[in-house]
């Protein structure tokens, strides 16, 4: 890693990877809201470096990550990445390509999504106002249904046999269980809730609810309680007021994590962290959403999602008062009704995002007008 200190102020170097879609123009919205808060607070410094990484380039070069790519992420701080999909590219060789071939091998296996009500902002549930819906989801981000094991045999023919294989290690399990609990203990309630489908997957999903139960013999400050996957939608919708932090295998809590960014408003507004807690390598940092092919280029997209990614990354790099400002600010601008049509406004992009930079400017700034 190579944050650096200068004069008791940090500079952090984070690579930029747009991608497709709608993600070049909400990582740009990103990029500028990150500047004017370090420009602004002056606390810290931020820069940084273009990776041209996505599907043109792949149609192109036939490799969304060229020879030697992994290691010169390795020399950044962060990753913030936009949005991987092409609408003439198969989606499992675009995310395999991309998304997966840098959340697997530099180890980011804690995959962090919180939700909330935004102040300003409504759900689409009756009885859901602010604070009845502060969630964070914590995914299992490097094996289970998404471990990549599998193959096609007789491929076309019409005894053809697909095998897709979910893994689950007892390793791997528990370093996401005591994340989990330790997430859960982080918080004001130090509740969650293990998601699980042991019912009718017997066997890596059995060992799953068992590391939970053992994992929790470590912190006896949590209270933890056991939800099949099914189950969960539906309290998620009915309940959402007892929930607090959940942890899920990586297809369950990819699902989830989606239900729940509808039920807290939109998917625009998500954010999601993909982490090495060791901090051996660098941990990426993107929205929840896709790269939305039906609104690119329109200028309506929602930058709320990567603002508030930018805001996980900095509190993961150790700025977290700055990264709590910006959230307020960020939530301040959704109280004004300045917001995108996904949340029910008119407001475009651009204009979303320089309310954000003229909130931390009259908010945060010290500097006398
Ligand atoms: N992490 C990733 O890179 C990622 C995640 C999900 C999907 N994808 C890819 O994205 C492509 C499209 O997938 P999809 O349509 O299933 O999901 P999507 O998230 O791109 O879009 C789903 C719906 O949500 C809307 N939406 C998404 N983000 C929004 C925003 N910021 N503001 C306003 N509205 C927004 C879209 O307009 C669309 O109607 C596919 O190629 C898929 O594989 C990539």
């Amino acid at each position: 890693m190579s944050s650096s200190k200068v004069a008791g102020k940090a500079s952090y170097k984070i690579a930029s990877i747009p991608a497709d879609g709608i993600g070049p123009e909400v990582i740009a919205a990103g990029i500028t809201v990150l500047q004017k808060l370090a420009a602004t607070l002056k606390t810290f410094d931020i820069e940084f470096e273009h990776f041209d990484w996505d599907s043109a380039y792949y149609k192109k070069h036939g490799q969304y990550i060229p020879d030697g790519g992994l290691d010169r992420l390795k020399a950044f701080d962060a990753i913030l990445f936009g949005a991987v999909g092409a609408p003439d590219v198969p989606d499992h060789i675009s995310l395999w390509g991309l998304r997966l071939a840098i959340c697997q091998p530099l180890q980011q296996f804690a995959n962090v999504r919180p939700t909330k009500v935004f102040r300003g902002t409504q759900s689409p549930l009756r009885k859901c106002s602010t604070g009845d819906l502060d969630w964070v989801i914590v995914r299992e981000n490097s094996e289970g249904e998404y471990a990549g094991q599998g193959g096609r045999s007789h491929v076309g023919k019409p005894w053809e046999v697909c095998t897709e294989t979910a893994i689950f290690t007892r390793h791997g399990v528990e370093r996401i269980m005591k994340f989990a609990f330790e997430t859960a203990q982080s918080r004001p309630r130090k509740l969650l809730t293990v998601v699980t489908k042991s019912n009718a997957q017997r066997n890596g999903l059995v060992m799953w609810d068992e590391v939970a139960a053992e994992v929790a013999k470590g912190f006896p400050d949590v209270t933890f309680d056991k939800m099949l996957v099914d189950a969960m939608t539906t309290r998620m919708v009915l309940k959402p007021e007892s929930l607090d932090t959940i942890v899920a295998t990586n297809l369950h809590a990819d699902i989830l994590s989606d239900l729940a960014a509808a039920l807290a408003g939109s998917i625009g507004i998500a954010p999601t962290s993909n982490l090495d807690p060791t901090r051996e390598n660098p941990s990426m940092f993107e929205p929840i959403h896709g790269s939305a092919f039906d609104i690119t280029g329109k200028g309506v997209a929602n930058p709320v999602a990567t603002f508030w990614t930018a805001s996980e990354m900095l509190a993961w790099l150790g700025e977290k008062e700055a990264a709590k400002q910006l959230l307020d600010c960020v939530e301040s601008v959704c109280e004004k009704g300045i917001v995108t049509a996904d949340l029910g406004g008119k407001a475009t992009t651009v204009e979303v995002t320089n309310a954000v930079c003229k909130e931390i400017e009259e908010t945060l700034s010290t500097e006398k007008a």
